[in-house]
């Protein structure tokens, strides 16, 4: 039964049902009887496996379809009416043909199923920056999902109230049963009928097809960054795939850093970095996503709009993320992961061995098996609140004011450890060029190298040069209280392949030396692509590292960046005349410090 008044709301659940046609409908109201209940029913089919419950309480082992294993970009649409309003970088369809063939699909989706109707909130309930959604799914695995990574239930229908503005995201796993038919352990639908759809002049959000993650958990992806980016701009604000931090120096001095990189590049660990150097304390804020707004005080304040984390699981350990290690102890969802004989979860570099495991397919799996026993985009799904540094001010509704702005991305060679930009129109710059090499994160992009954009690629929910702009009228409203903005790679390598920067915990050291420059008590050393440390000017106490290697790392090799001049105009030309002259002068500007 609804417990709302909400005209719309109702309107909207009983066309759905009507056109879905499910068994029933349950609305879900966000207790943990009925997380615990779902979860009971999705492990009496076969869909969950329940795990050792002394290693991991009340936590549950998922294995998807191995069709159905990340964000899939290709069938990602911006459907907005002018196809200039979704830009080169997103896949079109227009609006009205995509509603007739999504339409088809949803006709009769949900037979054999329950529907549930999720009302859910993106950042603390009732906090003026928060935005209410409503999901329905027919995945029961979703519903558990968002009840960690969203606030979910009655508190957030009572908050919406008789009148209130929502926004629809509807979802099906587009496997209708038929009478009699048994049903699997992950229903997904094939490729082609997979859509995962927006239409941002109606704040609408219809995905088809598949269960997992940024597909199918709407509020993340879809909502909070494809169409809070539309509102951002509309609204002046921005919305951003960031992680945020609070780092505390030696003096007890906070600075809020904000750090945009392209999925599986490292925003879940730096969150949560212990730092390795004295007296600097690191806590967490969020660890994918940023909503930000200038306060009252003409300064940019970020708010995490999510609850949870859903962290890439390979790569985790004790060593490179302990206080992911200890948020995912218990109450934890794990999807792809690999099964133990101790019925606990593994995963490559996990730090511990594993002779024998069932894998992520649900095979037998031993190390001599020649695959991998966890999916390398396998996640884990934990509640935010569990997270041991978890900021006091992680719900705070005003959010925390950003000192710092981070891009980078994965790249073994060209670009230095850290750069700090000369000011917030280069940033801006440095942001607009950023590119990464792939990743597991999304199924089908396989280019070596791509340009991301902010990390933004996949997710900025409108024309992204309208987006560049808005960074820079960003800059304008902040003026001097604009973050200072700086280029990071972790990921720069040896000849031989290895990795030349530690990572993980001693990035606190590069984090240091940007608290520095924006206190004004670290020097710098110009180059034509922007600052880089003096060469003392990186705290490397206790860290077991030659001049050599550090002056690797910090190398801005001229020739080579002149080399990336011609696929950053390459880059830009996709714009045309919409892209901004403001990024043109950028542009030149580099020319002409590399040329000189
Ligand atoms: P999404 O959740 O997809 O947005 O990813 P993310 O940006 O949060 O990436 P995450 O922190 O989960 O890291 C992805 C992978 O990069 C993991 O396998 C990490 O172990 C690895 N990684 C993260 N930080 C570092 C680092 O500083 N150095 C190296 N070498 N690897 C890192
Ligand atoms: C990403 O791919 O950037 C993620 C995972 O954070 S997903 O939620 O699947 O988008
Ligand atoms: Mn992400």
């Amino acid at each position: 039964m609804s417990k709302t008044k909400n005209q719309k709301l109702l309107d909207w659940v009983a066309e759905v049902r009507a056109m879905c046609k499910p068994d029933d409908v349950q609305w879900v109201d966000g207790s943990t009887a009925e997380y615990d209940r779902l979860m009971q029913e999705m492990v009496d089919c076969g869909a969950a496996i329940k795990l050792n419950e002394k290693k991991h309480p009340n936590s549950f082992l998922f294995r998807s379809d191995p069709s159905d294993v990340a964000r899939v970009e290709g069938r990602t649409y911006i459907a907005s009416r002018k196809q200039e309003d979704a830009g080169p970088t997103n896949n079109w369809i227009d609006p009205v043909e995509l509603k007739k063939t999504m339409s088809k699909l949803y006709d009769g989706c949900m037979k054999g199923r329950t529907m549930y109707v999720i009302p859910f909130s993106m950042g603390p309930i009732g906090s003026p920056i928060a935005k209410i959604g409503i999901e329905i799914t027919d995945s029961p695995y979703v519903v558990d999902n968002m009840h960690i990574m969203t606030r979910v239930g009655d508190k957030v229908l009572e908050t919406l109230g008789d009148d209130g503005e929502f926004i629809p995201c509807l979802h099906s796993i587009g496997a209708p049963l038929e009478d009699g038919q048994e049903d699997v352990a992950w229903p997904c639908a094939p490729l082609d009928k997979k859509y995962i759809a927006h239409f941002p002049e109606e704040n609408l959000i219809w995905s088809f097809g598949s269960g997992y993650g940024g597909n199918a958990l709407l509020g993340k992806k879809c909502l909070a960054l494809r169409i809070a980016s539309n509102m951002a701009r509309r609204e002046g604000w921005m919305a951003e795939h960031m992680l945020i931090l609070r780092l505390t120096n030696p003096a007890g001095k906070q600075f809020h850093i904000a750090a945009a990189f392209p999925s599986a590049c490292g925003k879940t660990n730096l969150a949560m970095l212990q730092p390795t150097i004295e007296g600097w304390k690191c806590e967490c804020i969020g660890d994918d996503i940023a909503w930000m707004k200038i306060g009252p005080d003409g300064r940019l304040y970020a708010i995490n709009p999510e609850a949870g984390f859903f962290g890439v699981a390979p790569g985790t350990s004790m060593d490179t993320n302990p206080m992911a290690m200890l948020t995912l102890k218990s109450n934890s969802i794990f999807t792809n992961c690999a099964l133990t004989d101790d019925n606990s979860i593994w995963w490559e570099d996990m730090g511990v061995e594993c002779e024998h495991a069932i894998d992520w397919k649900g095979n037998e799996w031993t190390p001599d098996s020649g695959e991998k026993a966890a999916h390398p985009n396998s996640r884990f799904t934990a509640p935010a609140r569990q997270c041991p540094v978890i900021c006091e001010d992680w719900e705070n509704p005003a959010g925390v004011p950003i000192d710092v702005f981070v891009f980078g991305g994965r790249r073994s060679a060209v670009v230095p450890l850290v750069t700090q930009a000369y000011d917030f129109d280069h940033g801006v710059y440095m942001g607009a060029t950023a590119a990464s090499e792939a990743t597991a994160a999304a199924l089908d992009v396989k280019a070596a190298m791509r340009r991301d954009p902010y990390a933004m690629t996949p997710f900025c929910g409108y024309n992204m040069a309208d987006y560049f702009a808005h960074w820079f009228e960003m800059g304008d409203a902040l003026g001097d209280k604009a973050p200072k903005c700086f280029y990071v790679n972790w990921f720069r390598k040896t000849e031989d392949g290895k990795w030349l920067w530690p990572g993980y915990g001693e990035n606190s050291r590069v984090l240091k030396w940007m608290c520095e420059r924006v206190d004004g008590t670290a020097d710098a050393v110009d180059t034509p692509i922007g600052m880089i440390p003096t060469p003392d000017g990186l705290d490397t106490t206790g860290l077991n590292i030659t001049d050599e290697e550090l002056s690797q790392l910090l190398e801005v090799d001229v020739e080579q960046w002149k080399d990336e001049i011609p696929l950053v105009e390459e880059f830009f030309q996709k714009f045309g005349d919409k892209l901004p002259e403001r990024m043109r002068i950028q542009f030149a500007n580099l020319v002409e410090r590399l040329d000189a």
